[in-house]
């Protein structure tokens, strides 16, 4: 039976099936069945429908959970710092206690990879964790003692931020509501040739325009905050500092696009940056800014918090749109794209949050000053994050242009004390590895691509010798296979498929046909996924393939790792 779920009618834009499920777990710490039923009638949907969604998201507990419940993740990062032997030996410690007492998994990037190695215990999550500290945070939740998390450091100016005081701030909506000049807005942005910057580099000028264009009374804006991918840290960096400039570009958007609401999409595990923005949007309907008569001319917008049930599949944009809508987060097949048919089948903008945070910059200060930002022919300046092997992981507003060298060495602190650069991912799993060579490319969106690789999500992923680049390769397939959404064939089976090999060749283990059905999968991985998540899965292997030929020729023809971290006993 096909199941709808309606779009609530209230200000509230959002399916309620996702807070009310988070409300029960919060009150039990899972899902109870006979809750469940309680809440399908309630909603008027059948149960197994509520199944389907609450089993989809890993978040939620279909069944009562340990005293402790300890995820680790194990992601790029935080495998580079020790993640891996953190998580046997919690493994073991959970092996020796009664059932019930502690349960430990590997969970997929918590966004602290700059703090890594991070784990979950009892929902809280705990950054730069030790072996030692991981047996305090296990004692502490047996007995249930809180272990105080750490305190967040203080808001700084990012240095795009037009605005020298509080005061000063959404001088672009103020201006906009005053001029109503919207076209103006679309060729500013048209000018500056600000693109989408949550990886996929679609021109935002345009994105707006499609929306203002599309026919329909109801139209969405949409800030995408899912940031799910190892190495991706740079949207809680902007969200924790410049929280004002995103929702200024969400309300300027929406008076551009016509659209009278929007959707802050938050993934859950930014807590801290869910309180921010929405302190932020408190003060702007305190300030007139947002509601029924922004900034005192006669337009309406009003904007809410979503907070995401959970997943990387979660931040592509279709998938988003399906999660609002109280479904399983799975991505549609497009055309048509979100611009025409997109929440609730309404024209939507979906923007990334650092997108936002740049067209308001480039909006106060005129697309010449953004264009100016960069350096060596490039323009504009990006956030970026940095983190794996080096001495000061974290994120840095840096100009274009600049090279991955000074990038790492002069932002990053460079490698730790007596270790060399192998290698580094420009863009988290998704672009892959490239050889220490290339680390005087610059970054820059045209030499990237000339380079056959992708400044994407500006998250780059550092490592040094200590690191095995066939262990690399499957830990971020690995990563792609956990967070498939099944939903076609040749991603769930072939990233399964992938792994399975990948983990083969750790230990030495191949057959004659392997390398023609790496290219094989690699292909039909290509070709035939609904969406980018597919499409990428090969590519770990194949640029460490191309780069690193040699360190897995040793494993399959010597059963030899050159590092020595597959004989450890490497994990699928
Ligand atoms: C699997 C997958 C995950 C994605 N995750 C994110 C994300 O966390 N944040 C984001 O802004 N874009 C993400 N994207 C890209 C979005 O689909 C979309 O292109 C983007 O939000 C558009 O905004 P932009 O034009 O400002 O970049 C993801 C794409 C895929 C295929
Ligand atoms: S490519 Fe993978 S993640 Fe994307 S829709 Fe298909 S199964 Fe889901
Ligand atoms: S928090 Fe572990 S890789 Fe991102």
């Amino acid at each position: 039976m096909p199941v709808t779920t309606a779009q609530p009618s209230s200000s509230i834009h959002h399916s309620p099936i996702f807070d009310e499920l988070r409300a029960i777990q919060q009150r039990h710490r899972y899902l109870p069945a006979h809750e469940l039923r309680a809440l399908a009638e309630r909603l008027d949907v059948p149960l197994f429908y509520l199944q389907g969604i609450a089993s989809f998201y890993p978040h939620f507990y279909l069944q009562p959970p340990a005293r402790a419940e300890v995820r680790v993740c194990d992601d790029m990062s935080c495998h580079l710092n020790g993640a891996a032997t953190l998580l046997r030996s919690l493994e073991g410690r959970a092996a020796a206690l009664a059932p019930g007492e502690m349960n430990v998994r590997p969970v997929s990037c918590l966004g602290r990879c700059d703090l890594a190695p991070a784990i979950v215990v009892n929902d809280a999550i705990y950054e730069g964790v030790t072996l030692t500290d991981g047996e305090r945070l296990v004692e502490n939740a047996l007995n249930g003692t809180p272990t105080p998390l750490l305190v967040a450091p203080s808001r700084v100016r990012v240095a795009i931020d037009p605005y020298a005081t509080p005061a000063d701030r959404y001088g672009v909506v103020k201006r906009l509501a005053l001029s109503g000049d919207c076209d103006g807005v679309i060729a500013t942005l048209k000018v500056s040739a600000l693109r989408g910057l949550g990886g996929a580099g679609f021109p935002t000028g345009i994105k707006w325009e499609t929306v203002r264009n599309a026919p329909g009374d109801q139209k969405y804006i949409v800030c995408n905050a899912d940031e799910s991918e190892p190495g991706t840290i740079k949207d809680r960096h902007i969200m924790r500092h410049a929280p004002h400039l995103v929702v200024e570009g969400m309300i300027v958007a929406g008076l551009v696009a016509g659209a009278t609401h929007g959707i802050f999409y938050i993934r859950h595990e930014y807590l801290e940056q869910e309180r921010i923005v929405k302190e932020e949007i408190r003060a702007c309907y305190a300030a007139g800014l947002l509601g029924d008569r922004v900034a005192g001319s006669n337009l309406k917008f009003d904007l809410e918090v979503f907070v995401s049930p959970g997943g990387y599949i979660c931040g592509e944009e279709s998938a988003l749109l399906e999660a609002i809508e109280g479904k399983r987060a799975e991505p549609r097949n497009k055309p048509p794209f979100p611009a025409l048919q997109g929440l609730w089948q309404k024209p939507t903008v979906i923007n990334n949050v650092e997108t936002f945070a740049f067209a308001t910059a480039i909006l106060a200060r005129g697309p010449d000053w953004y264009k100016a930002q960069g350096v060596n022919g490039a323009a504009g300046s990006k956030f970026i994050g940095v983190s794996g092997h080096v001495k000061s992981p974290g994120v840095f507003e840096i100009p274009m242009g600049i090279t991955y060298r000074q990038l790492i060495f002069e932002h990053a602190g460079g490698p730790v004390q007596g270790q060399q650069i192998k290698a580094f991912a420009p863009s988290g799993p998704a672009a892959g590895y490239l050889p220490a060579s290339a680390l005087d490319l610059p970054i820059d969106w045209a030499a990237m691509q000339k380079a056959g690789s992708t400044v994407g999500s500006g998250a780059v992923v550092v490592c040094d010798h200590r690191a095995c680049m066939l262990d690399m390769a499957l830990n971020a397939v690995r990563f792609f296979r956990n967070e498939s959404c099944g939903k076609c064939v040749p991603c769930r089976v072939g990233s399964a498929k992938l792994t399975e090999l990948l983990a083969a060749w750790t230990r030495g283990e191949h057959g004659p046909s392997d390398a023609v059905l790496v290219d094989e999968l690699t292909h039909a991985l290509r070709l035939t996924s609904i969406c980018g998540l597919g499409q990428v899965v090969p590519a770990p292997i194949q640029t460490v393939l191309t780069h690193f030929k040699a360190e897995v020729d040793a494993h399959l023809a010597s059963r030899r790792c050159p590092a020595g971290i597959c004989q450890a006993g490497v994990r699928a």
